[in-house]
């Protein structure tokens, strides 16, 4: 079953609106076989960057959904944004400044070269290490994206489920 860490929406059922939808704004990048051999690098803990990107596309989806923005952008980012394939982890020679820096702008070179971008899914993608990068998103999906990813990484580390159960309430958790 194919679903975000802490949600209990499976993502390949046809019958739930949110799968739909959700699976409608990332199929085609999570349908690449670039973004899926990211399920052979570990992101955090036991968690695959696969489904690190799953996770971040599918809260930031939430965000921008509930809050009416562009929910579709902000998915694609979240799928995209870590799009880089070394262990961030190791020390290379290639890295020209610290990994935080250096990957987004690797994971935006990758994306533009397996889809066309817009520019909110740019900006998430190149801005979503912000505040550890200087520059600070430019749209509220940006925004949305950055703060996906730091609850996520946060939730992985942890490994998830009872942490999020804890955390959000049971209330919270059956709506999403
Ligand atoms: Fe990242
Ligand atoms: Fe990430």
């Amino acid at each position: 079953m194919l679903k975000a860490i802490g949600s209990k929406v499976n993502l390949m059922c046809n019958e739930t609106y949110l799968a739909v939808e959700f699976m409608d704004c990332i199929k085609d990048v999570y349908d690449n076989e670039k973004v899926k051999k990211l399920d052979n690098w570990e992101q955090h803990n036991h968690t695959s960057r696969l489904q690190h990107s799953i996770n971040v596309a599918y809260y930031s989806y939430i965000i921008c959904k509930k809050m009416g923005w562009d929910y579709r952008s902000a998915a694609r980012a979240g799928m995209l944004h870590d799009l880089f394939f070394y262990d961030w982890r190791k020390p290379s020679s290639l890295r020209t400044c610290n990994h935080a820096a250096w990957h987004p702008l690797v994971a935006l070179d990758n994306a533009k070269k397996i889809t066309e971008l817009n520019e909110i899914e740019e900006d998430a993608i190149k801005k979503h290490m912000w505040p550890c990068t200087v520059v600070p998103p430019k749209y509220k999906e940006s925004y949305a994206v950055t703060l996906a990813d730091k609850l996520c990484a946060v939730i992985e580390f942890f490994d998830g489920i009872v942490f999020v159960r804890k955390l959000l309430g049971s209330r919270v958790e059956s709506s999403i």
